[in-house]
């Protein structure tokens, strides 16, 4: 077909539209609230933050069994005197469709989140204990747990039956979070951000360094 005939064709049309935008290119290294992410006024120190996380590593290393696929935790709440996580309640539930059935599936098993009411008492006197106090003093939080993903690394597309609170203690530009249609960079300064993870959600490191987010549980009773 000559141009001349195809200069009609929506398509065409609309390409030399897309062509003659702008590229984005330095908004997504920054944070873009959306449907399902938000930021709270409360905010915290970035320095104690990443002081904290050193003496964390100091008294205990990462868990998990998923490690060896760049999934790592600390629990930094336990119910009251447990010793030991259990795999489980390193996770915990969520569904997923999982194939090209594109079918609902349930993963895991419930964790009652309520339950998680007792700070870790070897982490006590870190500025953590100062940050789970500060949260459960405005919300109801559950697990709150350091996480840890690699380089190149991605959660699998899933819901949860509950939303999270993240703070970034160790991040960089190619760590995405996404909730529905909605994907942005949640930079380190302290922030503490709102994800709807009732809805579809994904974090992603795109980065070529490990991310660190502490994430807690927001079990609100009528969820
Ligand atoms: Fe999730």
């Amino acid at each position: 077909m000559a141009q001349d005939q195809t200069a009609a064709d929506p398509d065409v049309v609309k390409m030399k539209a897309w062509i003659s935008q702008d590229r984005v290119t330095d908004s997504v290294a920054k944070f873009a609230p959306g449907n399902g992410i938000e930021k709270l006024t409360l905010r915290f120190d970035i320095d104690e933050l990443r002081a904290a996380l050193d003496q964390v590593l100091g008294l205990t290393d990462y868990q998990g069994d998923m490690q060896d696929l760049g999934f790592a935790a600390i629990p930094l709440t336990r119910r009251p005197g447990e010793e030991k996580s259990s795999a489980n309640d390193l996770s915990g539930r969520y569904w997923l469709r999982a194939n090209d059935r594109y079918v609902e599936e349930p993963r895991e098993d419930f964790v009652d989140e309520a339950a998680f009411s007792e700070f870790v008492p070897i982490f006590k006197d870190t500025y953590f204990e100062h940050v789970h106090k500060e949260l459960a003093r405005r919300f109801p939080i559950g697990r709150m747990r350091i996480l840890s993903k690699d380089s190149y690394n991605c959660n699998s597309w899933h819901r949860d039956p509950e939303p999270r609170l993240h703070i970034p203690v160790v991040t960089n530009p190619g760590a995405l979070f996404i909730v529905n249609h909605h994907v942005t960079h949640l930079p380190a300064d302290g922030s503490v951000y709102f994800t709807d993870t009732r809805g579809y959600h994904s974090a992603l490191n795109g980065g070529e360094h490990r991310r660190v987010h502490i994430v807690a549980a927001l079990p609100y009773p009528e969820l």
